[in-house]
């Protein structure tokens, strides 16, 4: 979710004024996803590397994250939305630490979209704390170095129990990935767009959708092996 500043900034705004309209924008898009039965998403709210904004700035997110959870979580509830947190939440204040808890503890039987929120997440912290994972498991002879392969490691990561990505979007024109999910977007597919985070809607979201529908997802075989129909 990037351009909030930016969407500001061409209103001559406080950048925390689009950080405002970005929550609108993500309750937009979960109501969507949630609608058209997507199973799961995740939101890269959050990275560990936003700590290096101005003080005023992180503690306008933080505020803004304790009130949308607060005023949301009731009608994501009923609306079946089971909503987990990824990333170190232990660098939170105990007010929005306690939120999340209670936030996950309500929904977590619900059986509608997965909503994942990546809070002062990082895809290497991801990958480092699953590695650690892993060596304690060796250490305590629960597992043998030689049986580590993927389902193993995607065990420990902190999105486990989710499929991988079938799409990955980025708005705000920048074309990267910045330490979002490093490992579980190996075959997912990129989609970049201009369109600031504020002003993506239902019908940006409609879009990627559709061309990700046109796209051939071929997993490393061939397109004959994929469609044999058209071959
Ligand atoms: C939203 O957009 C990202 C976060 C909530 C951390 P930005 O704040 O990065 O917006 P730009 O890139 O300055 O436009
Ligand atoms: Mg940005």
């Amino acid at each position: 979710m990037d351009g909030n500043g930016r969407w500001a900034r061409a209103r001559h705004l406080p950048r925390t004024a689009g950080h405002k309209r970005g929550v609108e924008s993500t309750r937009r898009v979960i109501e969507g996803c949630a609608r058209r039965g997507i199973e799961a998403l995740t939101l890269f709210a959050f990275s560990s590397e936003n700590w290096r904004r101005p003080k005023e700035e992180v503690s306008t997110l933080m505020e803004l994250f304790l009130v949308a959870l607060r005023r949301e979580i009731r009608a994501l509830h009923e609306n079946g939305v089971r909503l987990r947190f990824i990333g170190d939440r232990s660098a939170f204040d105990d007010r929005l630490r306690r939120q999340i808890d209670e936030s996950e503890a309500l929904t977590a039987d619900n059986k509608g979209l997965q909503l994942q929120v990546a809070a002062n997440y990082g895809g290497r912290w991801d990958i480092l704390q699953a590695s650690r994972r892993l060596a304690e498991a060796v250490a305590r002879g629960e597992i043998r170095a030689a049986d580590i392969d993927e389902s193993a490691f995607s065990f420990r990561l902190s999105t486990h129990g989710l499929p991988e990505p079938d799409l990955f979007i980025r708005t705000g024109g920048e074309q990267r990935i910045s330490n979002f999910l490093l490992w579980q977007v190996a075959y997912a597919e990129l989609w970049f767009t201009p369109v600031l985070w504020p002003d993506f809607d239902d019908e940006q979201l409609q879009l990627a959708l559709d061309d990700f529908a046109r796209r051939q997802r071929r997993f490393g075989m061939t397109g004959e092996q994929v469609e044999p129909q058209h071959a």
